[in-house]
């Protein structure tokens, strides 16, 4: 991390609950969740499948409301927003990469990245190219989801992600469906981004990306079941996978 860069993206949870269903069907996806995630650090979400890791980015990100508990997300405290409230928050501050990449399927991957800049009024059209470019995909800037493979999809996602220059990203598995080159290009990326001062929150199931990550927070039954500082965490190009 470099001292000049301005630090962004800190979150902070405080006995964060989140239920889905009644009565016996009831599944509790977060159980009093605490988590410090400082400004400027990139933090790693560890468990098993079903353990709360995509539920707690999305609360995170303000795209679903906890039951009860208190979010602070890059300074603004997201308790008791109105939903209306929540948007504007989330498309001034918060980038996210979909686990399952959510692209619009009429639109080519150039034009998936420039109307998040246009219908956020962040960011510069004009990046697209260069973010399709830093994902590896510049030649590829005029195909349409359909024809692209699942980790280029993965790829174009993350540059609209990005193109609005966001204080936090929130990234659900992004190498999930890459080979090891790309994606290391892609964490790359991420932390070349993050060097600059944004705040990552990646979630992953691949336990070698922890080793880049300045905080490792490992889910199990939507508990937070460990956290672990790292004070010297690998460049990019050292995970292996
Ligand atoms: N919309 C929903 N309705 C009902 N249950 C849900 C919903 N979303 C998630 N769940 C349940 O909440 C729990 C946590 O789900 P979540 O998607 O956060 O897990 P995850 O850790 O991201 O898993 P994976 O690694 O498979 O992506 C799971 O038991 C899941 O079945
Ligand atoms: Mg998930």
């Amino acid at each position: 991390m470099t001292t000049t860069a301005k630090l962004r993206g800190g979150v902070l949870l405080r006995g964060v609950g989140k239920s889905y269903g009644t009565g016996d069907a009831t599944v509790h996806a977060l159980r009093d969740v605490d988590l410090d995630v400082e400004p400027g650090e990139l933090a790693v979400v560890l468990g098993p499948s079903g353990s709360g890791k995509t539920t707690l980015l999305n609360v995170i990100g303000g795209i679903e409301a906890a039951d009860h508990g208190r979010i602070r997300v890059a300074g603004r405290e997201l308790t008791g927003q109105a939903p209306g409230s929540l948007s504007g928050f989330r498309r001034r501050h918060v980038g996210f990469v979909f686990q399952f990449f959510n692209l619009i399927a009429t639109l080519t991957a150039r034009e998936n990245i420039e109307v998040v800049a246009e219908l956020t009024g962040r960011g510069d059209r004009g990046r697209a190219s260069e973010l399709l470019a830093a994902v590896g995909l510049a030649d590829r800037a005029d195909a349409f989801p359909a024809q692209l493979s699942g980790g280029e999809q993965q790829r174009v996602a993350l540059a609209r992600a990005l193109v609005t220059d966001p204080d936090l990203l929130l990234a659900d598995e992004p190498t999930g469906s890459l080979d090891m080159a790309t994606g290391r290009t892609i964490l790359r990326l991420l932390q070349d981004t993050n060097r600059e001062g944004l705040g990552v929150l990646m979630v992953t199931h691949n336990a070698a990306v922890a080793a880049m990550a300045h905080r490792v927070v490992t889910m199990r039954d939507g508990r937070v079941q460990s956290v672990v500082r790292q004070e010297a965490p690998v460049d990019a190009e050292r995970v292996n996978w």
